[in-house]
């Protein structure tokens, strides 16, 4: 099956064609990021009006580079939600329309699902049925969870964010730091010549009390605390003029977020032999050295997310649409946008 993806959740706007679930034939994202970077964060109305603006060229250019032709697309599939409702409507008008001309099914696709079946589409992956049961850890800009996965249908969420997400602590602390948006990629990067231990910051653990409904508060995270924790310490220990303590703070502030995740995904596993990583903050240079070393440990498989589709893309919501998993038939035609739309 032939499927033509479209992904326009926040502010990437993305398409793919992608045969069989696997074998991504084009890919294509054009990030906003350059429009939002002057607010410091994703401003809703700039997102969904830069979406209309190219996602025709997207899709353009994701068929051209696949060498198919219109004719040879079998399914269009789109993101529903979770994400701002302004810029999933522009993904979801366009998909209905090419579903209707093209005279094809049309799939409605959940993006959390899509990070957690990206790590599926690195060449050498194995397939995802033989890899379940597995603990997938989905890390980004709006999310945080840990879900054990039997299979498509059979999910259940462990633990999860009860504020910031993984994504929002460095992009945040990167503000507070000056250092730009988005704080992810200029933390990972400033922090390698730093020391991790130059200031012990809090790795946001709940207390056993806390209201995480069925949820275990020992596989949550609470990430808010860390960032005032940073305005604190810089609030008593202003930079230098020749920043020369920078690189270690970043490394400091870094270690506490990734601790986190590290700790978490430990306690989640339980008798599961594999992890599964994915979402922007799983291209984390830092992040992949600790689960690999983690594995290592637990000896357990670890299956990181090709950087390709770490970040928001088509290629995840396409493949998924390839693998029989979305809504379809006349429920997809009537879908509106779901921007709470959950994991689980
Ligand atoms: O998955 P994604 O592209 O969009 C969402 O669905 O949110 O994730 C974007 C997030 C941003 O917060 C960005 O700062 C973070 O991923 N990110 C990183 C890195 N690259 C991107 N965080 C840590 N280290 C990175 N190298
Ligand atoms: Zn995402």
């Amino acid at each position: 099956m032939i499927v033509l993806g479209i992904e326009s959740s926040c502010d990437e706007t993305a398409a793919a064609v992608v045969k069989d679930g696997r074998d991504v034939l084009s890919s294509v994202i054009f990030s906003q990021i350059h429009l939002h970077s002057p607010y410091g964060g994703v401003v809703p109305e700039i997102a969904s009006r830069s979406h209309v603006e190219v996602v025709p060229s997207v899709i353009e250019e994701a068929v051209s580079k696949s060498g198919l032709e219109w004719r040879d697309l079998d399914a269009i599939a789109v993101t529903y939600g979770p994400g701002l409702a302004s810029s999933l409507l522009v993904g979801i008008s366009m998909a209905k329309s090419l579903a209707l001309r093209l005279n094809i099914p049309l799939w409605a696709i959940n993006h959390l699902h899509g990070h957690i079946y990206s790590a599926f589409l690195a060449p050498n992956a194995i397939n995802f049925t033989t890899a379940c049961p597995f603990l997938s850890l989905v890390v980004s800009g709006g999310h945080t969870c840990l879900v054990r996965v039997d299979d498509f249908d059979e999910m259940k969420l462990l633990g999860q964010t009860v504020d910031d997400a993984a994504g929002e602590a460095f992009d945040k602390g990167a503000t507070l730091l000056g250092l730009g948006y988005p704080g992810g990629p200029i933390i990972d990067k400033t922090a390698r010549t730093g020391d991790p231990k130059f200031i012990k910051f809090p790795q946001g653990r709940l207390s056993a009390k806390a209201p995480v409904g069925s949820l275990d508060p020992s596989l949550c995270f609470s990430f808010s605390g860390l960032k005032t924790a940073l305005r604190y310490y810089l609030e008593s220990n202003p930079i230098s003029d020749d920043r020369h303590e920078v690189p270690s703070i970043v490394a400091s502030y870094q270690e506490a977020i990734i601790g986190a995740i590290v700790s978490r995904c430990e306690k989640a596993l339980g008798e599961m032999k594999l992890l599964v990583t994915g979402g922007g903050v799983s291209l984390n240079s830092r992040l992949r050295e600790r689960l690999q070393e983690l594995a290592d440990k637990k000896d357990i498989k670890l299956m990181q997310t090709p950087p390709a589709y770490c970040g928001d893309n088509a290629a995840m919501i396409a493949a998924l649409a390839g693998m029989n998993h979305g809504i379809t038939g006349n429920a997809a035609m009537s879908i509106d946008a779901e921007p709470s739309l959950r994991i689980v």
